[in-house]
């Protein structure tokens, strides 16, 4: 049997993962990897899970219950923290508006199926999360690429894009994976204008809001969708869907992730779940419930403390090493640096040469972009390697690209 002759449209349509090809040579010992954007295993909360777990144990029925099928919606105590934790002046929440989801990746790929048809048009950034276009790209959309500079999307280049009416733009804008830019709260006020002005949805994907490690963000584009409606407007007239995720702040194998979504949406994605999964983990649910109501904040002290060191590692090496003809902007949280290479060097040759010469790995840009573009860009990721070792593999770097660049 010839496989591409019976496999559906939709499933031709879906490429592999460049990070996941690539993570293929990482299992080499040898190889220093700056691609993954995952969080250190060593800062998982593993004796918290441990005591939680020993507590669970002590209530048999509850315990077994969390072995069992469970609803569709979501476990309700973790529901309700997450409706308590992100209701602002003009969003009040109820658990009704969340939906649990393995993981954020499940949440676009519901959102995906309830919003895009064949050829939709739809509007993402370039460059955006890789993950979210290959979801997007199974419905076989027209993508359109939104410009974006070192504070993220460009208004002028959005709205054009709305103009054209898209089905929706998806959008982090909190240290953006793959960027790590961080949008200005005045364009956060325009895009929530805008999309009113022309009626198009937004999906706001808050991955890496919690890991900040000089200010705050700006208000999330929910809360200034709420200020902007006014008090009991957001569940008939909201645009912002909001989707979070346990995966950064706790641990990714929990698959505890979520949406916020106006009933009007919310009815359609739990139908699409229940199609779907039937449900997420209760078991796994009920650890994020313990963790997240007892333990979150210190743990995510911690977090921050430990990933601005490495931060400001990467950070300062870069800058005392790199040639001035690489342009980089600092991140102010989440995972990555973003690196923008002389024009006509292509980041994939380089990482051939990197992987060979310096045994370090990186992920070239191009396959961050709907467009053809960031064929001269690169994201690294400072997550998951302590600060020293980042210096000296930086430098490295550095001086591998000035005897590659033109
Ligand atoms: C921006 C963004 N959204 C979503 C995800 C997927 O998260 P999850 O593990 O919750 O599926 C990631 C993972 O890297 C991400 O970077």
């Amino acid at each position: 049997m010839i496989w591409d002759t019976v496999l559906s449209e939709d499933a031709l349509a879906i490429k592999a993962s460049e990070i996941r090809e690539l993570l293929k040579v990482l299992d080499d010992p040898e190889i220093l990897s700056f691609a993954g954007g995952i969080p250190d295993p060593a800062l998982f909360p593993v004796d918290l899970i441990q005591q939680i777990q020993d507590r669970q144990k002590r209530q048999d029925d509850l315990h077994r219950q969390s072995f069992q099928y469970s609803s569709t919606e979501g476990y309700v105590p973790l529901r309700q923290w997450i409706a308590d934790r992100y209701t602002h002046p003009g969003i009040s929440l109820t658990a009704d508006n969340i939906l649990v989801t393995n993981g954020a990746q499940q949440s676009l790929t519901l959102l995906s199926a309830a919003l895009l048809d064949t050829r939709s048009p739809v509007a993402v950034a370039s460059p955006t999360y890789l993950g979210a276009l290959q979801v997007f790209e199974a419905r076989r959309p027209k993508f359109v690429a939104v410009k974006t500079d070192d504070d993220g999307l460009i208004m002028e280049d959005l709205e054009q894009a709305f103009r054209q009416g898209v089905k929706f733009l998806y959008t982090i804008p909190d240290f953006q994976n793959p960027g790590g830019m961080t949008l200005p709260e005045e364009r956060r006020c325009k895009m929530v204008e805008l999309a009113h002005q022309y009626g198009v949805p937004i999906l706001e994907d808050i991955a890496y809001r919690e890991l900040y490690y000089d200010n705050p963000p700006p208000p999330s584009l929910l809360e200034m969708e709420g200020r902007f409606l006014g008090e009991g407007c957001w569940s008939q007239e909201g645009l912002v869907i909001q989707i979070g995720t346990a995966s950064k702040t706790m641990m990714p194998a929990l698959r505890v992730g979520w949406t916020i979504a106006p009933p009007g949406l919310m009815d359609k994605l739990t139908v699409l779940k229940q199609a779907n999964d039937l449900c997420s983990s209760a078991a796994n649910q009920m650890l994020a419930f313990e963790l997240a109501s007892n333990y979150l904040p210190d743990h995510i002290a911690m977090l921050r403390d430990v990933y601005a060191t490495r931060r400001d590692a990467m950070v300062q090496a870069l800058r005392q090493n790199l040639p001035n003809s690489v342009h980089f902007s600092p991140p102010a949280g989440g995972m990555f640096v973003w690196l923008t290479l002389p024009i006509g060097m292509d980041a994939r040759k380089l990482l051939e040469k990197a992987l060979e010469q310096e045994k370090l790995a990186f992920v070239p840009g191009a396959a961050f972009h709907a467009d053809d573009g960031g064929d001269n860009t690169l994201r690294l990721s400072f997550s998951t390697c302590p600060p020293d070792v980042i210096k000296e593999a930086m430098e490295r770097l550095a001086q591998l690209i000035k005897r590659e660049a033109p």
